[in-house]
This record gives C-alpha cells, structure tokens and sequence, in this order.
C-alpha cells in the first residue's frame, strides 16, 4: 500500500508513544532545527517528526519529508478543537478535506482560494483515510465517536465563541479547528503525494479550551495517535 510513510506532529507530546515504539535500530537526523526519526514502525518505513506549530512550520515539514525523505505518504495527525455539533472531547476526526480558514485574499480572491492554485478545498488520499477511520472505530471505546469530514486549519489557537463562530460562519460544515492539517495537505497536492489527517479532540474550541488542551495533551495525543495508527498500519 505504501512505500515510505511521513507521520508528522505539531507537539512532542503528540509524537512520544510512536518514537518510543521505534526499535534500536531507528536513525534520528537532525535538520532545519527538526529531529527527522527513520525507522520501521509496525511493519512499514516511516519518517516521524515534530514539526513545531503553525502553517509554516507544517507546509516546511511536509516538504522536507516528500523532497529530502522520500515519503510517498504524508499523515498529519495529534489533537483539534471540535467545532460541529456533537464533536466531543476524546472523539477522533478523520479529514476528507482540509481548508484554512483564516485566508482571506478579497477582494482579488474569494475567501479561503489559495490565490494562483485556485482551490480551496484540499482532499486527502481516500484509501489512507479509510484505512485511518477503520482502526480508529477499532480503537475508540465508551461513547467516543469517529467523525469524518472537513477539517478547518489556520495561525489560531480558537478559544472562545467568536473565534468559533468566525470559523463556523463561513465553513459551517467543519468538524474541528486545528493549525497544520491543510497546509500539509496543499503542499502534498502540489508534489502529487497522497495525505491523511487525523485528530483526537483536546477542546471544544470554547473559553475552556487551553486548560482543556493542557490536559488532553499528554494524555489523549499519546494515546490515541499510538492506538490508532499501530492498527492502521498493521490494516
Ligand atoms: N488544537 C487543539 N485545540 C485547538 C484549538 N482550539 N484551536 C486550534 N488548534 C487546536
């Protein structure tokens, strides 16, 4: 099904359980102020790293897999704040496209095109995200849900209910806000390499949510990023 695969994060604590799976044998390159870890996980050739917060940090990353790596998959994943209805702490949400919400080119360009590639929407690889969405409805146990749709990404940490809303008003259909996913996958539609992206949901995106992410982070990331792809890549 692959070759090599790129799991990127934004946060240490969201790529601790799969760089603690690694074997002895698994290289660490150090680059562009990022630690590229090389290895086998689960059966597949992987590249893992922690490419910090943001658009920018995430589109570099992602680069740096596909051109310097080699990968031909690149999964985004750690955790999001929820924002559709019904799209709660512990849930998982498996991305079938991506879209940054807070670009805004008017009046030369609608809201939310990437000016030039003129698209908006940008979708992930449809038999990774199967394949995600499985072991993530293995994985999830109580009342945890697995959602699957569109994904909102943008330079902001939403807190609150305006910043909310902001986002809702104009991507009513998004299931959660998060600040990586769609820049990942633009740059892999650009170099034609397929992308999955899936979240764990640390917030609601609502007045609680930084202590709700606070608390989410160590526990829910590692958790959930380790149970899930361990099964999607054995699939
Ligand atoms: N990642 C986790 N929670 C988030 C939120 N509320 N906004 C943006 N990114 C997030």
């Amino acid at each position: 099904m692959t070759g090599r695969l790129g799991i990127l994060t934004a946060m240490p604590e969201e790529a601790a359980a799969l760089l603690d799976s690694f074997g002895p044998g698994a290289d660490r390159i150090e680059h562009g102020r990022r630690v590229y870890t090389v290895g086998t996980l689960w059966g597949v050739d992987v590249v893992v790293v922690v490419a910090r917060c943001g658009k920018v940090a995430a589109a570099t990353t992602a680069t740096e897999l596909i051109v310097r790596f080699g990968v031909d998959h690149v999964i985004c994943t750690g955790v999001a704040g929820g924002l559709g209805e019904g799209v709660s702490i512990g849930d998982v949400v498996v991305a079938d496209r991506l879209v940054q919400h807070d670009l805004d080119a008017r009046p030369l360009w609608p809201r939310h095109v990437v000016p030039l590639l003129e698209e908006r929407f940008f979708a992930t690889d449809p038999a990774w995200t199967d394949r995600i969405e499985r072991a993530a409805k293995e994985f999830v146990s109580g009342g945890e849900r697995v959602h699957r749709g569109l994904i909102a990404s943008g330079d902001q940490f939403i807190h609150g209910p305006v910043m909310g809303r902001a986002v809702l008003d104009t991507l009513p259909g998004a299931l959660c806000a998060e600040m990586e996913g769609a820049a990942v996958a633009q740059v892999c539609s650009e170099y034609g390499v397929g992308c999955a992206v899936f979240r764990a949901i640390s917030d609601r995106a609502d007045a609680d949510a930084p202590a709700d992410f606070g608390r989410s982070l160590g526990s829910l990331a590692a958790s959930h990023t380790r149970g899930i792809l361990s099964r999607a890549l054995r699939g």
